[in-house]
């Protein structure tokens, strides 16, 4: 099984302000759901109350330390270990927040990360990533347009074995 994170970044690594995205950015969210779409997904509580409800045609595994937790359409995960083992198919992506991302950082093989090119105000940011034990698989250029108003690309990493 390949894991796989999946995030959008500002330009200094924020991805996250109020328990909220920064930025609106439809195409970004299209993006996520065409890549992640049939997988197991693995979110912390916060960021899965921030969306509000489960992603649509995916396994969504919900983190959460809180053993009374519920969330309708999801599975309950307690630790790393516990996410993982509930995870099918070949490909699962942690779709964060920050504590989520860095905890599986270690185990993360694979990056799918949208780099917005302009800077935001943010609480919860992205971990550095050392570019120089990662291998780009591609890039492409984001569409911009009445609603999608930044300069953004669309990058793949693998890390390197
Ligand atoms: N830009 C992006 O691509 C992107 C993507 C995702 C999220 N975000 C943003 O990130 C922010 C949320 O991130 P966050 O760091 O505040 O929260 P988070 O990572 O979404 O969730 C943290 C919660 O997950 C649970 N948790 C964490 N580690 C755990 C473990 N090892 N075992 C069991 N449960 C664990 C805990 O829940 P309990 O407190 O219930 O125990 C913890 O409070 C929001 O602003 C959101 O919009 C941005």
């Amino acid at each position: 099984m390949i894991i796989s994170a999946m995030v959008a970044v500002g330009e200094n690594n924020e991805i996250g302000k109020d328990n909220d995205l920064p930025w609106r950015l439809p195409n970004d969210w299209a993006y996520l759901r065409r890549v992640t779409m049939g997988h197991s997904i693995i979110l912390g509580r916060k960021n899965y109350e921030s969306i509000g409800k489960p992603l649509d045609g995916r396994k969504n595994i919900v983190l959460t330390t809180n053993k009374d937790y519920k969330a309708e359409g999801c599975h309950i995960a307690y630790s790393i270990e516990d996410a993982l083992s509930k995870c099918e198919g070949e490909e699962v992506f942690i779709l964060g927040g920050e504590e989520i991302y860095r905890q599986f950082l270690p185990y993360t093989q694979k990056l799918y990360i949208t780099k917005i090119h302009a800077p935001f105000d943010g609480d919860r940011f992205f971990p550095t990533i050392d570019y120089s034990l990662w291998k780009e698989l591609s890039v492409e250029k984001g569409i911009k347009d009445e609603k999608n108003h930044y300069d953004y690309y669309f990058h793949v990493f693998e890390k390197i074995k």
